[in-house]
């Protein structure tokens, strides 16, 4: 039996207003999985909006620029992803309402298992065997035991605090960087510029998992990328606008670093003239990172619309002063 009338809102209540407000998503399957646990919604879906002014909540992932203010009695707006620059980078956005994050641990597992993965890559020179089998070369390449490669992560959020957990359980020597200090065990956490020179200076693979703030943005610039170790990789899932494009660019072609992996860009789909596609030191992938799970993210926004539907607070809710 489906746990509706257990775990959702009352028979008596309302029926909430949701709006799914994303052309390229599957409504019926996100509304079968939050319907699951919120019980009958009047589920509405972009561009079959009815009245606007009916809307409790919106759903949304890359909305249409001067959407949302339309919807003067929505309550809370829900990124169908963990981000929400999607959302902001449209400027009439209403601020007197929440915008609400999207966290999970699926999708932090999803994260982690992208970034173990490239770490791998590097770290066991499975980048060469790609390139030597272009010509047919038998060649082993040594690697360090894994307590002696340095792995840096950039924020130690929802995402960076669990992947850097995973790559010291694969005993990795983990090192992170936040704006508030952190202790996990077993791991060097930093904070500040210094921190992060300290951190840089020690990373031969680094993980960015940060998110677009105006202190984040063109973090990784010359300077800073140059204090890496020579022969070091970047792993960038976290947004593109942190990476300064022509010095990566720059310093791979000078081979201070050796290769990067690219999941996130400041213009996403990556514009075909990027010296990115035909780099051969770099691998792209299409904001793959980690999808949002359907079963997952639908799960966590019901969660919120039963909270907010009887008076609590959702959870995460994006935060103006600090950017994300
Ligand atoms: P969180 O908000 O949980 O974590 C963000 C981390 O970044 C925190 O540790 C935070 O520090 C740190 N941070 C923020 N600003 C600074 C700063 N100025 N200096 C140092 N550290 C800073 O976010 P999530 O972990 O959930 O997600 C992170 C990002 O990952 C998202 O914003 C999104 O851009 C990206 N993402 C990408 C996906 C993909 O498919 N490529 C999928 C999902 C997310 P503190 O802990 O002190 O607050
Ligand atoms: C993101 C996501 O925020 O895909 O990038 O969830």
């Amino acid at each position: 039996m489906s746990d509706k009338m257990t775990s959702g809102l009352s028979a008596q209540s309302a029926k909430p207003c949701v709006l799914f407000l994303w052309e390229q998503g599957n409504a019926l399957e996100w509304k079968f999985f939050m319907e699951d646990l919120v019980g009958d919604i009047d589920f509405r879906v972009f561009p079959d909006v009815g009245d606007r002014a009916e809307v409790d909540y919106i759903m949304t992932w890359m909305p249409p620029l001067g959407e949302i203010e339309k919807y003067p009695n929505a309550k809370a707006i829900f990124s169908i992803g963990a981000g929400v620059s999607h959302i902001l980078r449209d400027p009439h956005v209403p601020r007197d309402i929440p915008i609400v994050r999207l966290t999970d641990d699926a999708l932090s597992l999803d994260m982690s298992l992208y970034a173990l993965h490239w770490t791998l890559h590097f770290h066991r020179g499975f980048d060469h065997y790609l390139r030597q089998k272009q010509s047919k070369v038998w060649k082993r390449h040594p690697y360090p035991a894994n307590e002696d490669r340095k792995v840096g992560v950039l924020g130690l959020g929802e995402i960076g605090g669990k992947l850097a957990e995973m790559l010291r359980d694969v005993h990795f020597d983990v090192g992170g960087w936040s704006r508030s200090k952190k202790d996990i065990e077993g791991v060097s956490c930093f904070v500040g510029e210094e921190g992060l020179a300290q951190l840089l200076r020690r990373s031969e693979i680094l993980i960015s998992v940060l998110p677009p703030t105006p202190e984040t943005a063109n973090l990784l610039n010359d300077a800073r990328l140059r204090l890496m170790p020579k022969g070091a990789f970047l792993i960038n899932m976290g947004r593109g606008e942190a990476v300064v494009d022509d010095d990566l660019v720059k310093l791979l072609d000078e081979g201070h670093l050796a290769g990067a992996v690219l999941d996130v860009f400041r213009e996403e789909p990556l514009p075909s003239l990027s010296p990115y596609w035909s780099h051969p030191s770099v691998v792209v992938t299409p904001h793959a990172a980690a999808p949002t799970n359907v079963k997952y993210g639908a799960k966590r926004i019901a969660e919120n619309i039963i909270k907010m539907e009887t008076g609590r607070p959702p959870h995460p809710v994006y935060n103006a002063s600090l950017g994300y």
